[in-house]
């Protein structure tokens, strides 16, 4: 917990104290935490492991986030009383969890300034990003789009290979990238062929490569 970014400012002897209130969870593969709409009552802090944030409403899917180790979520539900999930989460993998309950999550915001003002950057950072995620359905075309998300998961979930390129280290399907940036699998598919025949990634185990990560920003900025 400690090296949490989050939590990194809070005093070491307070953070003692505070740990027996997380309760450690270990979550399997494939499993829903909570669904959209549903009441919530804890706040989720990954220890390790992948959890996919969307929202499904019977027939299409947007995924919003992918949030990994050392970071948060399930804190919207939490801020104030009656507010429900806003968006559904899932394991992509076996992931372990500290679990906080709503009554000491409020606590801890309460008592620590630094933290809450920490987690409202996460949180603006989260708007920002969503705010550009709309401009971009506005403006953008899905090639765009497609070149702009796999940016973000890049600086996001990107891994620096020994040969320059950079790996996005999340098994990406068709559909998840489609659903990603509010295209149809034929149309994220077709893009994603054009991408790797024009030598700008590659895929790998359902991992994509950027080959030149430095040239595909500029690419992308030039957008
Ligand atoms: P909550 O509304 O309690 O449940 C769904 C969670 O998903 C929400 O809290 C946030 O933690 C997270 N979440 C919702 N929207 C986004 C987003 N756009 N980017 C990242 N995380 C999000």
């Amino acid at each position: 917990l400690r090296t949490l970014p989050f939590l990194q400012d809070l005093d070491a002897g307070y953070l003692e104290s505070t740990i027996p209130l997380f309760q450690k969870r270990r979550v399997k593969k494939g499993s829903i935490i909570f669904f959209e709409g549903d009441e919530g009552d804890e706040f989720y802090i990954i220890e390790s492991g992948l959890v996919k944030i969307y929202s499904f409403d019977g027939a299409k899917t947007v995924i919003l986030a992918f949030i990994r180790e050392g970071n948060y979520f399930g804190e919207m539900a939490l801020i104030k009383p009656g507010l429900l999930r806003s968006a559904t989460a899932e394991t992509l993998e076996a992931t372990d969890l500290y679990v906080l309950r709503r009554r000491d999550f409020e606590q801890l915001l309460v008592k620590n300034n630094k933290m809450a003002l920490q987690m409202l950057w996460f949180t603006m950072e989260r708007l920002r990003n969503a705010n550009e995620q709309i401009q971009d359905l506005t403006f953008l075309n899905a090639r765009e789009r497609i070149l702009k998300i796999l940016l973000r998961l890049s600086k996001e979930h990107g891994t620096l290979l020994a040969n320059g390129e950079m790996q996005i280290n999340l098994k990406l399907t068709h559909q998840q990238i489609a659903d990603l940036v509010g295209a149809v699998r034929e149309t994220a598919s077709k893009i994603l062929q054009e991408l790797q025949e024009e030598g700008f990634i590659t895929v790998d185990q359902k991992k994509i490569i950027l080959k030149d990560p430095a040239n595909f920003e500029k690419k992308v900025t030039d957008v």
